[in-house]
């Protein structure tokens, strides 16, 4: 760790104000984070440079005992314990005039990227980001590991050919609940992504940008980062950016209010980004081109364990979540559990290309997501599944019903039935939002192997991206899926082995010894698609019990039963992770029983000794 050193402050650092209200009229379901801190203002729009406040920069330099400063992680790497300290005495003391500015403390920017319990939700939204400036041109997205060259610690690196932000663009970006898509199209709408993401990821992002507006060509820099707000006790959400005027062919620094703001916003940067000298900072816009944008992410959180959350280290091609690889015993010894394990729907948990594959429903004709210096291949779940059919469903949106068709393409696996793998991957605007849902009941066989797909636009995915808002128009497809896949069972299970609910052998016999077979059709027709190569297993059901000592009956009981276990295996293995996620909201909510038991004995003490003071001037 480098060296302890005396913290400079910015004297002008740009304050990121959340009641921009030019973006009122934006999409329904805006910024939560604004409506619970701000609430409505009648404040202006604009985002401001803020001036200097003098309390703030003297404070913060001459008194050495409040200012702990200097370049170095946070003393707790873990994102989960990160937000839990002691909101302290701080640098600053609010002016008149600074109560017109609803301020939002630096532990809101950890409470609010908690969001994300998923560090892979987290890098969707940054991946998202780029996919949106397909529109201004990104042909590419990068991921990669970089060093920090100032410690040499991992960072993680999130470069687009999109394009870019001009300086305010910028400024907006790392404000909360701002975002400049109003395009339906758009997969961004809460203006929440960058800085949530970001800051689940690492303690700290540098941003570098280049655009061209108005013929106007700029490059800026801006830093977002939670080590220096908490190390240098800000109570406000302080950004040190400085921008760069390059229409000339060279690098005009952009002065708003002084020269000398400019060079401490620098200074900032320098101070608290892994870049030592402007000239390093200027190094990171060669492979930018003229419009772009490269994020880097540093003091990447670690695990309760001390181990960094992103591997790199188990494959140079991926990005890798360790603790979401299943490392159980009991797994080991079932066959079926590794197999289960290696299948698509569980590799995504853990593994970035995985997850990425799938990500976006429609293959991109001129995009590509490059992971760790690799494109990664998009998959088409659809173009996997055998028995395929196309479902349509049409709900009912608003009180003026509006015709909203949705398709869903429903199917067996290809490994089915050897694999019980099922649910729906259900997508929003291309993106997807709940992979494999699983809309049956635990430990019925019913439906195992069954897997759809569908591009649902008509509800709302939550804030995270992760899953969507518990509206009635969700609840009634949840109902219709479920329906679906009953459907689809009853008319299908007997061409992968299984005997439908309630029928007879010898009904399935007749039934099913006469199906004929069809080749393959396209998926868009609605009928259901035998693909002649798979269509292997009717003869089976056609034996009498009993004519085999080992009868096929018996052989899928006994799968059902191995593969229930395993769900059974899986879900005690969730069940686990909730226990955990639950001790950790246990352990946080006593912390602040304590702190308010701790407030509340200050404030009897208080006025205890003022209820005396009052009986002495009585007397
Ligand atoms: N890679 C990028 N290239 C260009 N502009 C970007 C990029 N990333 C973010 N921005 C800008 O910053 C704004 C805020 O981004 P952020 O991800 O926080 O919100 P959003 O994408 O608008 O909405 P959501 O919260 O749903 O993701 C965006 O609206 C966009 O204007
Ligand atoms: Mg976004």
């Amino acid at each position: 760790m480098p060296p302890k050193q005396q913290k400079q402050i910015p004297a002008t650092a740009h304050i990121v104000d959340l009641d921009s209200s030019d973006d009122e009229d934006s999409a329904a379901g805006v910024s939560r984070s604004r409506d619970i801190l701000v609430g409505k203002t009648s404040h202006s729009a604009k985002l401001r440079t803020k001036p200097p406040t003098t309390t703030q920069s003297a404070s913060a330099v001459n008194s050495g005992d409040v200012v702990a400063a200097s370049y170095g992680p946070l003393d707790s790497r873990s994102f989960w314990r990160a937000g839990a300290y002691e909101i302290g005495p701080t640098t600053s003391t609010i002016v008149q005039g600074d109560l017109e500015h609803a301020r939002v403390h630096p532990k809101f920017l950890h409470s609010n990227a908690t969001s994300h319990k998923w560090a892979f939700g987290a890098i969707a939204e940054l991946l998202d980001n780029a996919v949106d400036e397909m529109c201004n041109g990104a042909t590419f997205v990068k991921v990669d590991r970089i060093y920090n060259s100032k410690d040499n610690s991992p960072a993680l690196l999130v470069q687009d050919d999109g394009g870019g932000m001009d300086p305010e663009c910028m400024r907006k970006c790392m404000s909360l609940g701002y975002s400049s898509k109003k395009s339906n199209t758009t997969i961004g709408q809460y203006g929440n992504g960058f800085k949530t993401s970001t800051m689940r990821l690492g303690a700290d992002v540098i941003v570098f940008s280049r655009a061209t507006q108005a013929g106007r060509a700029t490059q800026s820099v801006g830093l977002l980062s939670y080590t220096f707000l908490r190390r240098t006790r800000q109570d406000d959400v302080v950004v040190p950016m400085i921008d760069f005027d390059i229409s000339d062919h060279w690098a005009e620094p952009i002065v708003y209010s002084s020269k000398e703001d400019w060079s401490s916003n620098l200074q900032t940067i320098l101070e608290w980004s892994p870049f030592s000298s402007k000239d390093d900072l200027m190094l990171q816009f060669d492979d930018i081109g003229s419009h772009g944008t490269k994020i880097i992410i540093f003091n990447l959180w670690m695990n309760d364990e001390g181990v960094y959350e992103l591997n790199f280290d188990d494959d140079d091609e991926d990005i890798r979540l360790k603790d979401e690889v299943n490392q159980g015993n009991a797994s080991r010894t079932f066959k079926r559990a590794l197999e289960l394990q290696s299948h698509l729907s569980y590799r995504i948990r853990y593994s970035l290309r995985a997850y990425s594959s799938i990500l976006y429903l429609r293959k991109f004709m001129n995009f590509r997501i490059i992971l760790r210096g690799k494109p990664v291949e998009q998959f088409s779940i659809v173009d996997d599944l055998k028995y395929s059919k196309v479902v349509t469903y049409s709900p009912h949106v608003g009180p003026a019903p509006k015709e909203v068709t949705v398709e869903t393409t429903i199917g067996f696996i290809k490994e089915a039935p050897a694999l019980g793998v099922c649910g729906f991957n259900v997508y929003h605007k291309n993106r997807l939002i709940r992979p494999y849902w699983k809309v049956t009941a635990d430990g019925s066989s019913r439906g195992h192997g069954v897997v759809g797909v569908l591009e649902a636009n008509f509800i709302e995915p939550a804030h995270d991206k992760q899953d969507f808002e518990r509206s009635n128009l969700f609840i009634k497809l949840e109902g219709r899926l479920k329906q679906m896949v009953t459907d689809y069972w009853k008319g299908h299970c007997h061409l992968i082995g299984h005997q439908p609910d309630g029928m007879r052998k010898n009904d399935v016999q007749k039934k099913f010894t006469t199906l004929p077979q069809v080749e393959e059709v396209s998926g868009n027709t609605g009928r259901t698609i035998i693909h002649n190569k798979s269509a292997t297993v009717q003869p089976i059901l056609g034996l009498e019990a009993g004519s085999h000592p080992e009868t096929p009956q018996d052989t899928t009981s006994l799968d059902q039963i191995c593969e229930e276990n395993i769900q059974l295996f899986m879900r005690c293995e969730e069940y686990k992770e909730k226990q955990v996620a639950l001790r950790q909201k246990i352990e946080e909510l006593e912390n602040e029983l304590e702190e308010t038991r701790k407030k509340s004995a200050r404030l009897s003490s208080h006025l205890e000794i003022q209820r005396k003071q009052m009986l002495l001037t009585r007397q």
